[in-house]
């Protein structure tokens, strides 16, 4: 399987910031895992010029489950991918935390990306709450199976573990829990789908390229959703390194 670097700029990023993602771009002219740089959709389609001919895709962070219609200041999967996108982050938990999105429209969300030919990048993870009332498992588990999109195969759907607690705190998941969800979700995974071998389960909360060798070595690992160390080419460049190390 062919590891993923994916960066989520999340509401950071003006039209200065396409520099950033060019200088990924010259650092990893030619990768050997997939490096996915998901700016605001605003920069989507200058995004796609300034990074023409690099191995450098380029993804959104959230789609609409509709095709078109009456959602103001929503966006279409066919939207995005017409400007440039290849693959859409869905459900991350500042979109559930912050519009109240669950998991079945989550799911609906990621089959409108694969209807639009594009990857759907699931996020799950469970809040602090959760993890100190040892509910971890059974809740990512559960929005696992909640809003994994229909018809999803290794090509079209990448999961991400993201930790709640763990996301913009500074406070890395320690590599025993890692290896702990990322396995169980394997075997969750294999009960659910064709291939789940195939499937790239991305870990993401605070990875900096002071700990992704660490966490890249974990088992079931395949890759990371990083969201504050992708902003700067200087930060997500070694992050990237140490993948293709892995
Ligand atoms: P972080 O965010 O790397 O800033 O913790 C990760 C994410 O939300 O995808």
């Amino acid at each position: 399987m062919r590891k993923l670097a994916a960066g989520n700029w999340k509401m950071n990023g003006m039209a200065a910031a396409l520099s950033e993602a060019r200088g990924v771009s010259i650092a990893h002219p030619n990768p050997s895992v997939d490096v996915l740089l998901c700016p605001p959709a605003t920069l989507l389609t200058r995004a796609a010029d300034a990074l023409a001919n690099s191995a450098i895709a380029l993804g959104a962070q959230d789609c609409h489950a509709a095709g078109n219609g009456a959602h103001t200041g929503d966006l279409a999967a066919s939207m995005l991918a017409e400007a440039g996108a290849s693959a859409v982050i869905v459900g991350h938990s500042e979109r559930r935390a912050d519009h109240g999105e669950g998991d079945e429209l989550i799911r609906a969300k990621g089959e409108a990306a694969i209807a639009a030919g594009m990857v759907a990048i699931v996020c799950i993870g469970e809040t602090l709450a959760e993890r100190e009332a040892g509910s971890t498992l059974h809740v990512v588990r559960s929005q696992l199976a909640g809003s994994l999109p229909l018809g999803a195969t290794p090509q079209n759907t990448v999961i991400a573990y993201e930790p709640v607690w763990a996301i913009g705190t500074g406070k890395v998941a320690t590599p025993e829990q890692i290896a702990e969800v990322h396995a169980d979700l394997r075997a969750a995974l294999t009960d659910m789908m064709d291939g789940a071998d195939a499937v790239r389960l991305l870990y993401g909360g605070s990875v900096k390229a002071a700990n992704a060798a660490e966490i890249f070595a974990i088992p079931h690992v395949d890759g990371a959703l990083v969201g504050g160390a992708s902003l700067k080419a200087e930060d997500f460049s070694p992050i990237v390194s140490a993948l293709e190390e892995a």
